[in-house]
């Protein structure tokens, strides 16, 4: 397993490898790499004979008051964990290296930026899409792998892929949890005791809408007043967003019908998580993944 740190090193790498023949696959990631991290090295090493994880911890996309130096830097341990799992590539590169000095360019989907995260986080999106196009580029993969924690990203970057008619094949992964329910996120670290225990009310709350559907309720309304009131029970959550919405154009959904999510911003303590439910009605039958 190599570790790259600059651009130019990375293209020739991978340039060889497709040259080659080889499939070459990309998982991009801002490091603290956990189980759900590896989940998404495991997938993309089934479609893939050439695999690059990115380690990149993006400033275009946290905020001036966000946590982009507090953020987790782990390098040593991720390159542990992926040692194992038949990684070939692991590129690294310093902040100066993705945007040297006078770099300019923005990329923005509309519209689908704006809402939920979007709103919340003016700009993250434009961060996100500005790194990960030019890790697409970088790297030129058949197929890049995301996790469905990040539903609003995922949902993003396959807009942006299908409109600048990329040749990179957007793969979302399932969620993976704590066995409490708390899905993994490399945020999970900030929580304090407590707060770790008041952190299982994201899922609860999820729990519970799912619940409500099982027990034939189909329309939004009350499926989000439930999930808000298992949030507000919780002393330690204060709700950013919580709101179901058509997955396909994040827009608030009335009825269920087709896919939705059931998706939510908590802060718990100082810490801000996300997580989210895939519900897909195909006609009677509603199925709800957390
Ligand atoms: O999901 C993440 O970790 C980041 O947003 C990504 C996709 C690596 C871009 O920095």
């Amino acid at each position: 397993m190599e570790l790259i740190h600059t651009v130019d090193w990375m293209k020739q790498v991978a340039r060889q490898a497709r040259s080659e023949g080889a499939i070459v696959g990309l998982v991009p990631t801002m490091g603290a790499l956990h189980a759900g991290h590896l989940s998404l090295v495991r997938a993309a090493r089934e479609r893939s004979s050439s695999l690059v994880v990115s380690i990149f911890v993006n400033p275009k996309q946290f905020g001036p008051k966000e946590d982009f130096t507090r953020y987790p830097r782990t390098l040593d341990a991720d390159r542990a964990a992926l040692d194992p799992l038949g990684v070939h590539h692991i590129f690294a590169p310093p902040v100066e290296e993705m945007y040297p000095r006078g770099f300019s360019t923005g990329v923005e989907v509309a519209g689908l930026s704006e809402r939920l995260e979007g709103r919340s986080r003016p700009g993250h999106f434009r961060g996100v899409t500005t790194v990960v196009l030019k890790l697409f580029e970088i790297v030129q993969p058949s197929f890049a792998f995301f996790g469905r924690k990040d539903a609003q990203q995922g949902r993003i970057i396959r807009q942006m892929a299908a409109d600048l008619n990329l040749d990179t094949e957007i793969v979302v992964c399932p969620i993976v949890r704590e066995p409490d329910g708390l899905a993994l996120s490399s945020r999970n670290s900030y929580l304090q005791a407590p707060e770790r225990a008041a952190a299982t009310v994201l899922s609860r709350s999820l729990a519970a809408v799912r619940q409500r559907i099982e027990r034939g309720e189909r329309m939004v309304q009350p499926l989000v007043e439930e999930m808000r009131a298992v949030l507000a029970a919780e002393p330690l959550a204060a709700v950013d967003y919580a709101e179901i919405v058509d997955a396909d154009t994040f827009e608030p959904a009335t009825r269920l019908h087709g896919s939705c999510l059931a998706v939510m911003a908590v802060f718990i303590g100082s810490t801000r998580l996300i997580d989210n439910m895939l519900i897909e009605a195909d006609g009677a039958k509603i199925t709800c993944t957390i």
